[in-house]
Order: C-alpha cells, then structure tokens, then sequence
C-alpha cells in the first residue's frame, strides 16, 4: 500500500489547524504594547498611575478584569453617568482601541507589567474596624484581597488608596455599577450598603492598605 501522499496530506491538516487556532488563542502583549502608548500620558509607562491625574495603578491587574473595564468603558457601562468626571477622561482614552483585539492586546500588556509597590496610604483610618468590614468583601475579593476570578472580582491590592475610595463611592452614589447591562457591577454595587458612612469607606481602605 503507498502511504506517500499521507505526509502532505498530515501537513496540510496541520496547517490548517494553526491557521484556525491563531485569531482565538492571539493575546499579543507586544502588539498591546503598541496602543498603549497613549495610555503612557496617565498610567505611566510602568502603568504606576498618576495621583495628580487622578489615573489609578494598573500594572499586574488581571487580564480578564482590565479586558472587561475598557470594554465597559468603550460601550459605555462604565464613564458614562454625568457626575462620572474621572471615568469619562478615561472612557475618551478606550475609544482609541478600535478592534476588540487591540483590547485583547493592550491588557494583555497590562496583566503582563509588574506590579508597583503601593505609594505610601493617604486615606486615613481605623485597620482593626476596617478588618471587621472587610469580612463581607472576602467573599468576593478573597481573604487576601487579591481577587477571585470565578466570582469576577478584581485584585484590590495593586491600587492607590485614594482611587479605591473613588471607586467605592462611585458604586455607593450608583456613578458606577448603575446600568442593568454591567452585571459584575450590579454585583458589587449592594455590597456597598454594609459600609453606613465615610468613616467606614476609610476604615475598610485602611484595612486593605495594610493586606501585603
Ligand atoms: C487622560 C488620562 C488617561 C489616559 C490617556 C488613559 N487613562 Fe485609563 N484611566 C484614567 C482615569 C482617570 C481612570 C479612572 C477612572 C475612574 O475613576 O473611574 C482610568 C482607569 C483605567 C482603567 C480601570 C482600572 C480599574 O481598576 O478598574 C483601565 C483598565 C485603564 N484606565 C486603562 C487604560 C488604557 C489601556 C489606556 C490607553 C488606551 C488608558 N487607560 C489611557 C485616565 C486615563
Ligand atoms: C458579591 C461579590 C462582591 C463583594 C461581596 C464585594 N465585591 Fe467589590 N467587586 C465585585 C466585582 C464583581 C467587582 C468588579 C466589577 C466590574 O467588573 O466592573 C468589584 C469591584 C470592586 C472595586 C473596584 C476595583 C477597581 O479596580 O476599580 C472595589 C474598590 C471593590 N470592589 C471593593 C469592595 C469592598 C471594599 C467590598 C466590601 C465592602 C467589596 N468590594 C465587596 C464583587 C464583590
């Protein structure tokens, strides 16, 4: 029996199989590395962020998570309520990735920096109470505050204190978290209701300053 036309036939299959595996398994960080030359002016090149431009530390944040905000961002669940000024700067800046896949790519470049040691805290308040607070967001953001992705929740660790109380009053006010389609926000939003006043948002920060 010839067997000789199965080694160009098994080529073909398997090129065949590259070609089709390429478009889903690309997540090009080098290609992310490209557009995020615009983000440089706000999170730095080292993706540190910027307190003065009120931009937060992003560097080492998941890739799911950062994937998922700038679509929001870009769709408009997140940036778009009118008192949202700093995440209106921010969802300007997600329309320059045009194609889902420059999404792809840029957090990808972004999940693959290396986190930056937190700046030293600047929202002051009471660690032990804010451990007592933190209890109900373990659930979600784990123990350790680093995050779960099978309950969608992002690490809370890699970011200044100063943006976390934004955020945090954002989902409390409904800036954030408010749009029936944003349903991780919708997730999060509620949970803001175990935190009664200011000094609570401060001591649960607090707490999360001091997780390593
Ligand atoms: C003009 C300044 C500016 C530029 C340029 C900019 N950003 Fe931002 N970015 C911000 C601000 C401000 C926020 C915080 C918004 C808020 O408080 O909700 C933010 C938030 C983010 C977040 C959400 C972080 C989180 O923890 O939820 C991501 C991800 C992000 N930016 C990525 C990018 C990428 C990628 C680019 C480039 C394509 C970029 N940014 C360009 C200002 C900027
Ligand atoms: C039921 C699960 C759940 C609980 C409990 C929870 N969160 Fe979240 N949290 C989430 C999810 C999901 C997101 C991401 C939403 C998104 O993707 O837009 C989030 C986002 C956040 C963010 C925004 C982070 C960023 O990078 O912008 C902060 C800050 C935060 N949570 C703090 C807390 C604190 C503090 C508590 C406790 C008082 C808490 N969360 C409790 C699910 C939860």
């Amino acid at each position: 029996m010839n067997t000789s036309y199965l080694a160009p036939l098994f080529m073909a299959v398997l090129l065949i199989g590259l070609a089709l595996a390429h478009p889903a398994a690309a997540q090009d960080a080098t290609a992310g590395k490209a557009s995020y030359a615009v983000c440089v002016a706000c999170h730095l090149d080292n993706g540190a962020g910027n307190q003065a431009l009120n931009s937060p530390a992003i560097a080492g944040q998941e890739i799911w998570y950062v994937e998922r905000q700038l679509t929001y961002f870009k769709e408009g669940l997140r940036g778009k309520h009118p008192k949202d000024i700093y995440g209106a700067q921010m969802a300007a800046m997600a329309l320059t990735l045009v194609t889902e896949q420059q999404v792809k790519d840029v957090a990808a470049y972004i999940a693959s920096m290396k986190p930056i040691p937190r700046p030293a805290p600047t929202v002051k308040g009471d660690a032990e109470k804010g451990k007592a607070l933190y209890t109900i967001c373990a659930t979600c953001h784990g123990p350790d505050g680093k995050g779960m992705k099978e309950l969608n929740a992002p690490n809370l660790t890699l970011q200044q204190d100063w943006y976390l109380e934004r955020q945090i009053k954002n989902y409390k006010e409904g800036i954030r978290g408010n749009d029936p389609k944003d349903i991780y926000g919708m997730q999060m939003a509620p949970m803001m209701a175990t935190l009664p006043d200011d000094q609570a948002i401060k001591d649960v920060i607090a707490f999360i300053n001091s997780l390593k």
